[in-house]
């Protein structure tokens, strides 16, 4: 029910805000980190705090909503049907680690397997992200700014084809195998010219973090997004907000969000007037099989 979630919404705003202040405060060179799944794969002690802060004031406030976060990810833990917050702590560690100001922390809520509340906050750029179910997608540029309802109207225009599309793609960190290939095909693929198989995209984004990517496309700033690689709390919090703002999530669904299966692909599109489907097509058809 609508108070119900715009409840959630506040709080987790309030939790984003303080993540952000602690985001700011650490200094990424005095502080330890250590690696995942391979060297490219990084989690700092930030990131650990962050998630332990979150964690502790969502359960405080709502006790009986499940928590699945990034950092605390175990194996064989599956998203149910009850809701649960899914957390992404720094979403863009990588530019964190390198002081490029560029990431965010991604605070979503999925009721029902489906993206009901989406929070994403810059804390750089003082720049978030909101979205309810049923209740639109906004955005606020400072604190003492209005929210802006998404996709600002300077882009809401038709989608052409991928020859006019500015698309945001990131590398990652799988590095080898099936899933390195495809991507690179398709970074191929969107950059080549016509006359070599490709779709000569306008150009490629990539803005470090998955759900800065999505909150791009949901403004309407950037008109694709494709990464083959994503997990659940990447694309949560991005996912409701992007479909607020009139935008689609291709090919992953909610009911496929396992996160331990690897290289899920996601293709996000941004709202228009007209033609969503058609560049979605056209995009599937350019990566063939
Ligand atoms: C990663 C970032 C990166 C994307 C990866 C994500 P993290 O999240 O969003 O841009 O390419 O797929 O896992 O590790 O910085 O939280």
């Amino acid at each position: 029910d609508h108070c119900y979630t715009a409840d959630f919404r506040d709080t987790m705003i309030a939790v984003a805000h303080e993540a952000g202040r602690m985001i700011l405060a650490a200094n990424p060179a005095d502080i330890p980190s250590g690696t995942k799944l391979n060297a490219v794969d990084i989690v700092t002690e930030a990131d650990q705090a962050v998630e332990k802060m979150v964690a502790g004031k969502l359960s405080a406030a709502f006790p009986s909503v499940a928590f699945m976060g990034e950092e605390t990810y175990k194996p064989g833990m599956k998203l149910g049907p009850e809701p649960t917050f899914v957390v992404d702590p720094i979403d863009g560690t990588t530019n964190f680690i390198h002081g490029f100001p560029n990431a965010c922390i991604s605070l979503g809520l999925a009721i029902d397997r489906t993206p009901s509340v989406g929070v994403i906050y810059n804390p750089w750029q003082d720049l978030l992200f909101t979205a309810v179910k049923g209740q639109g997608a906004f955005m606020t540029r400072g604190r003492d700014t209005a929210p802006r309802r998404l996709p600002l109207a300077a882009t809401s225009r038709p989608l052409t084809s991928l020859g006019e599309a500015l698309v945001a793609v990131e590398w990652g960190s799988v590095r080898d195998g099936p899933n390195f290939d495809v991507k690179v095909e398709t970074f191929r693929r969107l950059g080549a010219s016509k006359e070599t198989g490709g779709a000569m995209v306008q150009s490629m984004r990539s803005l470090g973090s998955a759900a800065l990517n999505i909150a791009a496309v949901a403004a309407g700033e950037l008109d694709l997004y494709w990464e083959g690689g994503c997990w659940a709390w990447d694309v949560c919090a991005g996912w409701c907000i992007l479909h607020e703002a009139g935008g689609r999530m291709v090919s992953g669904n909610p009911g496929d969000w396992e996160p331990e299966v690897d290289g899920r692909v996601y293709l996000a599109v941004r709202g228009a007037p007209a033609g969503q489907k058609e560049i979605v097509e056209e995009f599937w058809n350019l990566m063939g099989d």
